[in-house]
């Protein structure tokens, strides 16, 4: 079934668990996320950034999420990623998308609660969940989000307890120490800032730059407050370097390589689900 965010959110953050949030641009992402979600039995945020609106308009997408959603036991929220453009966000609204982020972590902290707060009031009227941005990301190799000049700008925590208070944010990503993309060192990860925005703020927090981050440092971030992960970049080199060794002997046709492709997609999502479920 295709739902916002805000149940599967909560009860992810209360059971010290997070939903994986999966970037998807063609039908082959798509339906390897869902597979793995209905393999794995959880329920998944299926993430639509703008600029892969060059593959696809946003009405397409709604048509085939909503086609591919109903059929599957499990929730299923789709989600538009990072957007600092009012307008796209009205219309993904307007599309059908059960969630939305505005990311306006690059204005001043007033102009950012400003438009987050008609974001929300805009989404909420309309059943869609929102996700907000304070911080940002440094860009690490290979990043499909942000610009190659993006620096670290950890999250203020008492800034971020205002911030919620005056946007009624159903969720809120923060920036500790996970880059966009792949690592180009060895991760800093700032669980004590994580700790201290989750001590005053108790609304469930998003982690960017899933890929590559060590498997303990999710898991503590997961038992301090992270109720949603986002991953994009694995997913796309893992299917790219197995499509390569795919074709490096013989020329499927074009059907089995898109077929190839949603098991190598399912692959690493599952990986990561199972990070997600926070057994210890
Ligand atoms: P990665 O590409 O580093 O996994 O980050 C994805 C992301 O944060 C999407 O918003």
């Amino acid at each position: 079934m295709l739902t916002n965010f805000n149940a599967m959110l909560q009860t992810a953050y209360q059971q010290k668990k997070a939903i994986g949030s999966f970037n998807f641009y063609n039908y082959e992402t798509l339906k390897g996320i869902l597979q793995a979600a209905e393999e794995k039995e959880t329920p998944v945020i299926v993430s639509f950034g703008k600029k892969y609106l060059a593959n696809m308009t946003l009405d397409e997408v709604r048509a085939i999420v909503a086609a591919a959603a109903r059929t599957r036991k499990i929730d299923v929220c789709l989600h538009l990623d990072h957007c600092n453009n009012l307008d796209i966000i009205y219309q993904a609204i307007r599309s059908g998308f059960t969630s939305v982020m505005y990311d306006g972590s690059a204005l001043p902290f007033e102009e950012n609660v400003a438009n987050t707060k008609r974001v929300c009031e805009v989404a909420h009227a309309n059943g869609v969940s929102v996700e907000a941005e304070l911080g940002s990301l440094a860009a690490g190799e290979a990043s499909h989000e942000g610009s190659a000049d993006d620096v670290e700008v950890y999250t203020n925590p008492d800034a971020a307890k205002e911030f919620a208070a005056k946007t009624g944010v159903d969720a809120l990503a923060v920036s500790i120490g996970t880059v966009h993309g792949l690592y180009k060192g060895t991760p800093n990860i700032r669980v004590d800032i994580l700790k201290s925005i989750n001590e005053t703020l108790h609304i469930p927090l998003v982690l960017h730059g899933g890929s590559g981050t060590p498997e303990e440092k999710v898991k503590e971030c997961i038992s301090n407050g992270i109720a949603k992960i986002n991953v994009n970049t694995e997913i796309s080199d893992y299917t790219v370097q197995h499509t390569k060794a795919l074709l490096a002997n013989e020329t499927p046709h074009l059907s089995v390589v898109a077929l190839k492709q949603m098991q190598y997609v399912s692959e690493v999502v599952e990986k990561y689900m199972d990070i997600f479920a926070n057994k210890q």
